[in-house]
């Protein structure tokens, strides 16, 4: 389904300029953080925020309607969506004390470096997901980035080398990353991360780990200091939904609670996820079905001449162009929305593409074979 843009709403004259002053009381570190990059633009061809390109199965959605009629609207929900936690729970084989729940795994981003950051440390690598930089940079930590290798994998040594500097901070690793899809092995990841002491938080982000085939809960499981992060917003096909969570051990988990506000998670978000949990086998059937589109459309655009589609463990991929700009324009100019990658450090020239249906990712190897044939 395409969204249709808002009207836009025309405002007195005058207001804005009455209240357009700089305002002293805000933080000089928040000031000084640019605004989340992200233009919308609306296309026919969605291909630009890794999402599912499938919504959440109809038959499932009556359902959850039918749940949503039965909440009380007029109550609060569970204080930390006890009930949501507890299904969570028994799907991850995780205890439901060791689950936090917020509106999207981007809170989760933003609480746990409240927790470990705030004038502490935020260690990363480059390129990476900028959230996690932009919340570094507002609750005013101190962040240390590592670039990746030129094959977009972990340099163990810089990483261990400023792991060595000491913390206390937060180490945050996405596995496969974002947004180069690359997974590293499991040897690069657990050097990483044993070399972490225990004054560090490491976070291990695994937004996309349904189309990797890769699962970080064994290295979570083995030291309190560890934690994962999941989202309804990918495999799941819920992004619309907002809703994130973290798996941890019960002493992180509960302090990371601390910082959730109360009734977070609304209602009718509860009442859908556990809808979805009480049904995951789509997720898992998508998911593959995802890896092997991804797979065909990397192998039709494999002997590109001019422009280059970078190997992903995830639901989207680099394409390096000779013009990000204008390659860009030229798939907007047939319906296709990709997201430039191209101000990031090491990715000049990069699109992200995401994996689209079937039909769609037919569109794009077509127009992706024309801009190379230019
Ligand atoms: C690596 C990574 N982590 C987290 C998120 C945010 O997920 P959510 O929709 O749960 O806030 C994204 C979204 O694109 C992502 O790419």
């Amino acid at each position: 389904m395409t969204s249709v843009p808002p009207p836009s709403v025309a405002q007195p004259p005058g207001d804005a300029d009455r209240i357009d002053q700089p305002l002293g009381a805000v933080r000089a570190e928040v000031r000084a953080t640019p605004a989340y990059p992200f233009t919308p633009i609306h296309a026919p061809f969605k291909l630009d925020q890794n999402e599912s390109a499938l919504d959440f199965p109809l038959t499932l959605r009556k359902l959850a309607l039918e749940r949503m009629m039965e909440r009380d609207w007029n109550r609060y929900p569970d204080l930390h969506a006890e009930t949501l936690q507890a299904r969570i729970g028994e799907y991850e084989n995780w205890s439901p004390a060791g689950v936090v729940v917020t509106p999207g795994s981007n809170v989760l981003i933003k609480l746990l470096t409240e927790m470990g950051g705030i004038g502490q440390r935020l260690l990363t690598v480059q390129p990476t997901f900028s959230v996690y930089e932009l919340e570094a940079q507002m609750l005013g930590a101190n962040v240390t980035r590592v670039p990746l290798r030129p094959d977009f994998g972990l340099d163990v040594e810089g990483l261990k080398r400023e792991l060595a500097e000491g913390g206390p901070g937060v180490l945050s690793l996405i596995q496969p990353h974002a947004p180069t899809g690359f997974l590293d092995t499991e040897s690069d990841l657990r050097a990483v991360v044993d070399a972490a002491g225990d004054d560090w938080i490491v976070v291990i982000d695994e937004a996309y780990h349904q189309y990797s085939g890769s699962n970080c809960r064994a290295l979570v499981l083995e030291r309190p200091n560890r934690v994962s992060l999941r989202t309804f917003s990918k495999a799941w096909g819920l992004a619309g939904l907002r809703l994130g969570y973290a798996l941890a051990g019960t002493d992180l988990a509960a302090n990371l609670q601390k910082l959730v506000s109360a009734f977070n998670v609304n209602a009718l978000t509860q009442a859908v996820a556990e809808v979805a949990l009480e049904h995951p086998g789509y997720v898992r059937a998508r998911a593959e079905a995802v890896v092997w589109e991804r797979e065909r459309v990397l192998r039709e655009l494999s002997g590109l001449k001019r422009l280059h589609a970078y190997p992903s463990r995830a639901n989207f991929f680099l394409l390096l162009t000779p013009d990000a700009e204008y390659a860009h324009r030229f798939l907007l100019e047939r319906g296709l929305l990709v997201r430039r990658q191209d101000k990031l450090p090491m990715l000049g020239g990069c699109l992200r593409v995401s994996i689209g249906t079937k039909e769609q990712n037919d569109l794009l190897i077509g127009a992706v074979l024309e801009l190379d044939a230019e």
